[in-house]
Protein backbone atom coordinates (compact mmCIF):
# COMPACT_ATOMS: atom_id res chain seq x y z
CA UNK A 1 0.00 0.00 0.00
CA UNK A 2 1.73 3.36 -1.08
CA UNK A 3 -0.93 5.16 0.84
CA UNK A 4 -1.27 3.94 4.45
CA UNK A 5 -4.77 5.79 5.72
CA UNK A 6 -5.81 4.48 9.71
CA UNK A 7 -7.89 5.86 12.34
CA UNK A 8 -6.53 6.40 15.53
CA UNK A 9 -9.25 8.44 18.42
CA UNK A 10 -10.46 10.35 16.13
CA UNK A 11 -7.23 11.45 14.26
CA UNK A 12 -7.47 9.94 10.38
CA UNK A 13 -3.55 9.66 9.72
CA UNK A 14 -2.79 9.54 5.88
CA UNK A 15 1.09 8.47 5.09
CA UNK A 16 2.69 8.46 2.13
CA UNK A 17 4.36 4.98 1.87
CA UNK A 18 6.60 4.84 -0.88
CA UNK A 19 9.95 5.68 0.09
CA UNK A 20 11.76 3.72 -2.86
CA UNK A 21 10.54 6.23 -5.15
CA UNK A 22 10.45 9.10 -2.75
CA UNK A 23 7.09 9.13 -2.09
CA UNK A 24 6.24 10.12 -5.27
CA UNK A 25 3.10 10.25 -6.03
CA UNK A 26 1.27 8.09 -9.09
CA UNK A 27 -2.55 8.57 -10.00
CA UNK A 28 -3.90 5.64 -7.59
CA UNK A 29 -2.07 7.47 -5.12
CA UNK A 30 -4.16 10.20 -5.61
CA UNK A 31 -7.18 8.70 -5.64
CA UNK A 32 -6.63 6.30 -2.67
CA UNK A 33 -5.67 10.61 -0.93
CA UNK A 34 -9.18 11.25 -2.15
CA UNK A 35 -11.19 8.73 -1.55
CA UNK A 36 -9.96 8.93 2.25
CA UNK A 37 -10.71 12.48 2.56
CA UNK A 38 -14.21 12.51 0.90
CA UNK A 39 -14.85 9.51 3.23
CA UNK A 40 -13.71 11.68 6.04
CA UNK A 41 -16.42 14.65 5.47
CA UNK A 42 -19.25 12.03 6.41
CA UNK A 43 -17.93 10.06 9.10
CA UNK A 44 -18.54 11.15 12.26
CA UNK A 45 -15.49 9.13 13.72
CA UNK A 46 -12.88 11.25 12.20
CA UNK A 47 -12.43 14.70 14.22
CA UNK A 48 -8.78 15.74 12.35
CA UNK A 49 -6.43 14.55 9.47
CA UNK A 50 -2.93 14.16 9.54
CA UNK A 51 -0.50 13.81 6.80
CA UNK A 52 2.72 12.22 7.33
CA UNK A 53 5.29 10.88 4.92
CA UNK A 54 8.70 9.41 5.92
CA UNK A 55 11.68 10.81 8.60
CA UNK A 56 13.58 11.72 5.69
CA UNK A 57 11.20 12.64 2.19
CA UNK A 58 7.65 13.72 2.68
CA UNK A 59 6.83 13.45 -1.15
CA UNK A 60 8.75 14.15 -4.33
CA UNK A 61 5.59 15.38 -5.70
CA UNK A 62 4.02 13.98 -8.74
CA UNK A 63 5.56 10.69 -10.13
CA UNK A 64 7.20 11.98 -12.82
CA UNK A 65 6.74 8.79 -15.06
CA UNK A 66 3.72 8.14 -14.31
CA UNK A 67 2.42 11.59 -15.38
CA UNK A 68 4.13 10.88 -18.67
CA UNK A 69 2.78 6.88 -18.98
CA UNK A 70 -1.11 8.08 -17.23
CA UNK A 71 -1.49 11.90 -17.81
CA UNK A 72 -4.50 13.80 -16.22
CA UNK A 73 -6.58 14.61 -19.10
CA UNK A 74 -9.98 16.14 -17.46
CA UNK A 75 -11.02 17.89 -13.97
CA UNK A 76 -11.66 14.59 -13.33
CA UNK A 77 -8.54 13.03 -12.84
CA UNK A 78 -7.48 11.78 -9.38
CA UNK A 79 -5.30 14.45 -8.86
CA UNK A 80 -8.07 16.89 -9.50
CA UNK A 81 -10.50 14.65 -7.17
CA UNK A 82 -7.55 15.11 -4.68
CA UNK A 83 -7.12 18.72 -4.79
CA UNK A 84 -11.28 19.30 -4.81
CA UNK A 85 -11.44 17.62 -1.48
CA UNK A 86 -7.93 18.78 0.22
CA UNK A 87 -9.21 22.25 -0.70
CA UNK A 88 -12.81 21.94 0.67
CA UNK A 89 -11.95 19.81 3.25
CA UNK A 90 -14.38 21.06 6.04
CA UNK A 91 -12.44 18.88 8.87
CA UNK A 92 -9.15 20.55 9.97
CA UNK A 93 -5.92 19.03 8.30
CA UNK A 94 -2.71 19.06 10.36
CA UNK A 95 0.65 18.20 8.21
CA UNK A 96 4.28 16.70 9.53
CA UNK A 97 6.93 17.73 7.25
CA UNK A 98 10.54 16.41 7.02
CA UNK A 99 12.70 15.88 4.31
CA UNK A 100 12.00 17.20 0.99
CA UNK A 101 8.27 18.55 -0.29
CA UNK A 102 8.78 18.91 -3.75
CA UNK A 103 5.73 20.94 -6.25
CA UNK A 104 2.81 18.82 -4.51
CA UNK A 105 4.27 18.26 -2.06
CA UNK A 106 4.41 22.01 -0.78
CA UNK A 107 1.56 23.50 -2.23
CA UNK A 108 -0.96 21.04 -0.75
CA UNK A 109 0.50 22.61 2.70
CA UNK A 110 -1.46 25.40 1.19
CA UNK A 111 -4.78 23.52 2.17
CA UNK A 112 -3.87 22.03 5.65
CA UNK A 113 -4.22 24.34 8.74
CA UNK A 114 -1.84 23.47 10.71
CA UNK A 115 1.81 22.62 9.27
CA UNK A 116 4.95 21.43 11.53
CA UNK A 117 8.17 20.88 9.55
CA UNK A 118 11.59 18.66 11.00
CA UNK A 119 14.94 21.22 11.01
CA UNK A 120 15.75 19.13 7.92
CA UNK A 121 12.05 19.84 5.41
CA UNK A 122 13.32 21.26 2.45
CA UNK A 123 10.32 23.01 0.30
CA UNK A 124 10.56 23.37 -3.02
CA UNK A 125 8.24 23.92 -6.35
CA UNK A 126 9.93 23.47 -9.37
CA UNK A 127 7.22 24.13 -11.65
CA UNK A 128 8.93 26.22 -14.36
CA UNK A 129 12.18 24.28 -14.01
CA UNK A 130 10.06 21.33 -15.07
CA UNK A 131 8.62 23.77 -18.26
CA UNK A 132 5.45 23.56 -16.44
CA UNK A 133 2.91 25.84 -14.28
CA UNK A 134 2.09 26.34 -10.69
CA UNK A 135 -0.84 24.28 -9.15
CA UNK A 136 -3.42 23.22 -6.37
CA UNK A 137 -4.17 26.98 -6.41
CA UNK A 138 -1.12 27.72 -5.43
CA UNK A 139 -0.41 30.69 -7.91
CA UNK A 140 -3.35 32.38 -6.20
CA UNK A 141 -2.75 31.26 -2.32
CA UNK A 142 1.20 31.18 -1.89
CA UNK A 143 1.40 35.20 -2.90
CA UNK A 144 -1.57 35.73 -0.34
CA UNK A 145 0.27 33.64 2.36
CA UNK A 146 3.93 35.33 2.14
CA UNK A 147 3.34 38.05 0.03
CA UNK A 148 4.38 38.56 -4.37
CA UNK A 149 8.37 39.13 -4.38
CA UNK A 150 9.10 36.00 -1.87
CA UNK A 151 6.44 34.17 -3.77
CA UNK A 152 7.59 35.45 -7.16
CA UNK A 153 11.29 34.17 -6.42
CA UNK A 154 9.62 30.79 -4.96
CA UNK A 155 7.63 29.91 -8.11
CA UNK A 156 9.42 31.48 -10.57
CA UNK A 157 13.12 30.29 -9.69
CA UNK A 158 12.02 26.95 -8.39
CA UNK A 159 14.85 26.39 -5.90
CA UNK A 160 14.73 24.90 -2.55
CA UNK A 161 14.32 26.26 0.59
CA UNK A 162 14.28 25.80 4.30
CA UNK A 163 11.96 24.96 7.26
CA UNK A 164 13.67 28.02 8.59
CA UNK A 165 12.65 30.05 5.96
CA UNK A 166 9.03 28.14 5.30
CA UNK A 167 8.71 29.62 9.11
CA UNK A 168 9.65 33.06 8.58
CA UNK A 169 7.38 33.26 5.36
CA UNK A 170 4.09 31.70 7.54
CA UNK A 171 3.79 28.82 5.06
CA UNK A 172 4.84 26.51 8.34
CA UNK A 173 3.82 27.27 11.90
CA UNK A 174 6.49 25.57 13.78
CA UNK A 175 9.83 24.22 12.99
CA UNK A 176 10.88 21.25 15.44
CA UNK A 177 13.97 18.48 16.11
CA UNK A 178 13.09 15.89 13.68
CA UNK A 179 12.68 12.81 16.47
CA UNK A 180 9.68 15.17 17.59
CA UNK A 181 7.77 15.63 14.60
CA UNK A 182 5.28 12.88 14.99
CA UNK A 183 4.62 13.95 18.70
CA UNK A 184 3.96 17.26 17.75
CA UNK A 185 1.63 17.15 14.98
CA UNK A 186 -0.03 14.38 16.89
CA UNK A 187 -0.32 16.24 19.91
CA UNK A 188 -1.88 19.34 17.59
CA UNK A 189 -4.34 16.62 16.10
CA UNK A 190 -5.51 15.70 19.05
CA UNK A 191 -5.78 18.39 20.63
CA UNK A 192 -7.92 19.54 16.97
CA UNK A 193 -10.06 16.14 17.68
CA UNK A 194 -10.96 16.70 21.33
CA UNK A 195 -12.27 19.88 20.41
CA UNK A 196 -15.67 20.65 19.91
CA UNK A 197 -16.66 19.52 16.46
CA UNK A 198 -18.82 21.85 15.03
CA UNK A 199 -16.98 24.77 16.40
CA UNK A 200 -13.66 23.76 14.61
CA UNK A 201 -15.52 23.37 11.56
CA UNK A 202 -16.93 26.31 11.30
CA UNK A 203 -14.19 28.60 12.40
CA UNK A 204 -12.34 27.20 9.43
CA UNK A 205 -15.22 27.95 6.98
CA UNK A 206 -15.65 31.64 8.45
CA UNK A 207 -11.81 31.81 7.87
CA UNK A 208 -11.69 30.09 4.30
CA UNK A 209 -15.30 30.10 3.18
CA UNK A 210 -14.97 33.32 1.38
CA UNK A 211 -12.19 31.79 -1.17
CA UNK A 212 -14.15 28.45 -1.79
CA UNK A 213 -14.79 29.80 -5.60
CA UNK A 214 -11.87 31.88 -6.18
CA UNK A 215 -9.56 28.65 -5.29
CA UNK A 216 -11.92 26.16 -7.12
CA UNK A 217 -11.57 28.39 -10.47
CA UNK A 218 -7.74 29.23 -10.38
CA UNK A 219 -7.25 25.28 -9.65
CA UNK A 220 -8.96 24.59 -13.37
CA UNK A 221 -7.19 27.47 -14.64
CA UNK A 222 -3.95 26.52 -13.66
CA UNK A 223 -5.18 22.57 -14.21
CA UNK A 224 -5.73 23.51 -17.97
CA UNK A 225 -2.82 25.02 -18.61
CA UNK A 226 -0.74 22.45 -17.04
CA UNK A 227 -2.34 19.39 -18.72
CA UNK A 228 -1.27 21.02 -22.08
CA UNK A 229 2.10 21.95 -20.66
CA UNK A 230 2.56 18.26 -19.47
CA UNK A 231 2.90 17.45 -23.75
CA UNK A 232 5.16 20.21 -24.58
CA UNK A 233 8.53 20.05 -26.14
CA UNK A 234 9.75 22.25 -22.48
CA UNK A 235 8.16 19.82 -20.23
CA UNK A 236 9.51 16.58 -22.22
CA UNK A 237 13.03 17.74 -21.98
CA UNK A 238 13.16 18.15 -18.30
CA UNK A 239 11.36 14.83 -17.51
CA UNK A 240 13.67 13.10 -19.92
CA UNK A 241 16.53 15.20 -18.02
CA UNK A 242 15.64 13.77 -14.73
CA UNK A 243 15.86 10.64 -15.57
CA UNK A 244 18.55 10.56 -17.72
CA UNK A 245 20.60 12.32 -14.51
CA UNK A 246 21.60 15.50 -16.11
CA UNK A 247 20.87 18.96 -16.15
CA UNK A 248 18.10 19.96 -18.94
CA UNK A 249 18.78 21.96 -21.66
CA UNK A 250 15.87 25.04 -22.42
CA UNK A 251 17.72 27.29 -25.17
CA UNK A 252 16.42 25.60 -27.91
CA UNK A 253 12.92 26.78 -26.92
CA UNK A 254 11.98 30.57 -27.37
N1 LIG B 1 8.86 10.95 -10.04
C1 LIG B 1 9.28 9.72 -10.34
N2 LIG B 1 10.33 9.13 -9.75
C2 LIG B 1 10.97 9.85 -8.79
C3 LIG B 1 10.57 11.13 -8.44
C4 LIG B 1 9.45 11.69 -9.10
N3 LIG B 1 8.99 12.91 -8.80
N4 LIG B 1 11.40 11.60 -7.48
C5 LIG B 1 12.28 10.61 -7.24
N5 LIG B 1 12.04 9.57 -8.04
C6 LIG B 1 12.77 8.29 -8.10
C7 LIG B 1 14.09 8.44 -8.82
O1 LIG B 1 13.90 8.33 -10.23
C8 LIG B 1 14.88 7.32 -8.23
O2 LIG B 1 14.45 6.11 -8.84
P1 LIG B 1 15.54 4.94 -9.15
O3 LIG B 1 16.07 4.54 -7.80
O4 LIG B 1 14.70 3.89 -9.81
O5 LIG B 1 16.58 5.58 -10.04
C9 LIG B 1 14.41 7.27 -6.78
O6 LIG B 1 13.12 7.90 -6.78
C10 LIG B 1 15.30 8.00 -5.83
O7 LIG B 1 15.43 9.36 -6.28
P2 LIG B 1 16.80 10.17 -6.26
O8 LIG B 1 16.65 11.36 -7.15
O9 LIG B 1 17.94 9.24 -6.53
O10 LIG B 1 16.84 10.61 -4.72
P3 LIG B 1 17.64 11.85 -4.08
O11 LIG B 1 17.61 11.62 -2.60
O12 LIG B 1 18.95 12.05 -4.74
O13 LIG B 1 16.74 13.15 -4.40
C11 LIG B 1 14.70 14.38 -4.62
C12 LIG B 1 15.44 13.28 -3.86
C13 LIG B 1 13.26 14.40 -4.14
C14 LIG B 1 15.34 15.77 -4.32
C15 LIG B 1 14.81 14.10 -6.14
O14 LIG B 1 14.43 12.74 -6.35
C16 LIG B 1 13.95 14.96 -7.02
O15 LIG B 1 14.27 16.12 -7.27
N6 LIG B 1 12.87 14.39 -7.56
C17 LIG B 1 12.03 15.02 -8.55
C18 LIG B 1 11.13 16.02 -7.92
C19 LIG B 1 10.20 16.63 -8.92
O16 LIG B 1 10.60 17.25 -9.87
N7 LIG B 1 8.88 16.45 -8.70
C20 LIG B 1 7.85 16.89 -9.57
C21 LIG B 1 7.25 18.16 -9.08
S1 LIG B 1 5.88 18.64 -10.13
Amino acid sequence: MEILTGNNAGILTIEFNRPDKKNAITAAMYQSMADALQAAETDDAVRAILFVGKPEIFTAGNDLADFVANPPRTETSPVFQFLRQISQAGKPIVAAVSGAAVGIGTTMLMHCDLVYAADNARFSMPFAQLGLCPEAASSLLLPQIVGYQRAAEKLLLGEAFSAQEACQMGLVNRVVAADQLLEVAQQQAAKLAALPAASIRLTKRLMKGHQQEAIAAKIAEEGQHFRAMLSAPEAKEAFSAFFEKRKPDFTQFS
